[in-house]
């Protein structure tokens, strides 16, 4: 299958994109030293805790300076709920975002005018990394309000010039009419959800490749590159990752150019990356794996030193892009789950689901306990075409078996009947813990 070339006029980029390491290196510096200043004078929490340490801005003359400051946590959001870590008056922020709060006290972000506008610049930049032109219809399938997503894409597409159908998540059928009666060619959407809709098209016997649609721009959560190679063959496009947070912007923060597809480019003239240990906290050298840890370099409104994303991947150089990579995520530690000694993510699950044929690609994984041993079950189902017993019966010990030998786990596996595995609307649940809480 030969996809179309997207590859963005080099004219068309932000000078930033393509300026030598020193000049990014150099403006890093600059930006850093305001927005170290920016905190210690607004935030009381980087005041104290800045003291704590021993460290003031001053103390930063070079980028490897910054190892001496403070991490920054979620939960210390949450102890300054709700607007506890703003930098600016309360009326200098002209838009709030927050995290569901289903696993606690919810997580509240706040952006200035000036936060809203680099906000739809960064998602614009990706946007255009992604294959997407000023004109191009952008069907927008991430839902809107306190989530990120929706509004975050919405802005970025308007700003790249696009015409934008804010159709937010849920009721896929109505997704499907829409993407083919307005033509678009740029869907942003959470890449589970895509696979619905994907099914929602075979469900009305149409054909997903018979549409406008050429690149996809898909984050919010961990995906594989075998889910790429599913997507792509599906609706005949191309599939790009796009990476953020709340607490640094939302979708923006990094994605994946079109041409190269290796990993998302970090728009580091905002947001300075580094990788460090998870247990000490060390800084490691780029192309290890660690956790990726942020600090914003011109957020006015919610500054961040340091943020302990709990995202793990490698920083790798740029390619496409001046600008640093980083891998695509493995995983957030909290995924992590670890069954007789072996560190397992649900991304590797998903690699073994998409090699079994007749399986659909959805899935989930429940976590047991068995007297001292934690037990994985995969739930996954068959395709229309491959639901009765006996064929369901093969690919659960074909599944077992890839499990076995792709990740070296023993994992029992459930193959249910076509829609027998929970569907998402915006982020999949992967993991079910169901193992009693000590
Ligand atoms: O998910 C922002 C976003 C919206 C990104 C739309 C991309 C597209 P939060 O709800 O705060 O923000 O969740 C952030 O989601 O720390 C990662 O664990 C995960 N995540 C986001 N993008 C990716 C990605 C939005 N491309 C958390 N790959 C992050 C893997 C991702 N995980």
């Amino acid at each position: 299958m030969t996809l179309p070339d997207l590859t963005p006029d080099r004219a068309s980029l932000d000078p930033m994109e393509t300026a030598s390491i020193d000049e990014i290196r150099k403006l890093q510096l600059d930006r850093l030293k305001w927005s170290l200043r920016h905190a210690f004078d607004n935030v009381p929490l980087y005041r104290d805790r800045f003291a704590a340490a021993g460290v003031h801005p001053d103390d930063l003359t070079s980028l490897a300076d910054l190892a001496k400051f403070p991490f920054t946590y979620k939960d210390d959001l949450r102890a300054h709920y709700p607007f506890g870590m703003f930098a600016v008056p309360r009326e200098q922020i002209t838009r709030i975002h927050a995290s569901s709060g289903t696993t606690g006290q919810p997580t509240v972000v706040g952006y200035t005018q000036n936060d809203v506008s680099m906000w739809a610049d960064m998602v614009a930049r990706s946007l255009r990394a992604g294959g997407t032109r000023p004109g191009d219809v952008v069907h927008v399938a991430y839902g809107y309000g306190l989530f990120t997503g929706g509004l975050g894409a919405h802005y970025g597409a308007e700003r790249l010039g696009c015409t934008v159908v804010p159709v937010s998540g849920g009721m896929t059928e109505r997704q499907v009419n829409l993407i083919r009666d307005f033509g678009a060619s740029t869907i942003l959407v959470t890449p589970s959800y895509m696979l619905n809709i994907l099914e929602q098209f075979e469900a009305m016997g149409l054909d997903p490749a018979d549409t406008n649609l050429n690149t996809g721009i898909f984050g919010a959560e961990p995906w594989t590159n075998a889910m790429r190679g599913k997507i792509e063959a599906a609706f005949g496009m191309h599939a790009v990752d796009i990476y953020g947070l709340s607490e640094i912007l939302g979708p923006g923060v990094a994605s994946e150019c079109v041409e190269t597809k290796d990993g998302l480019h970090i728009w580091e003239d905002h947001f300075y990356p580094e990788i460090i240990d998870p247990v000490t906290g060390d800084v490691l050298p780029d192309g290890s794996e660690g956790e990726l840890v942020f600090t914003t370099l011109t957020k006015e409104g919610l500054p961040m030193i340091r943020y302990r994303t709990r995202d793990l991947t490698r920083l790798l150089p740029g390619t496409a892009r001046t600008l640093r990579r980083m891998e695509k995520i493995t995983g957030r530690s909290d995924d992590m789950m670890i069954l007789r000694g072996v560190n397992v993510f649900p991304t590797q699950i998903e690699e073994q689901v998409l090699k079994v044929a007749g399986l659909a690609p959805h899935f989930q994984i429940e976590l047991s306990r068995n007297g001292a041993m934690d037990t994985m079950m995969v739930l996954a189902e068959g395709l229309p075409d491959h639901a009765d017993d006996a064929t369901r019966a093969a690919m659960g010990a074909a599944l077992a078996q890839a499990i076995k030998d792709g990740i070296g786990i023993t994992a029992q596996v459930d193959i249910r009947a076509p829609g027998g595995v929970e569907r998402s609307q915006g982020k999949a649940r992967r993991v079910v813990d169901n193992r009693p809480k000590d």
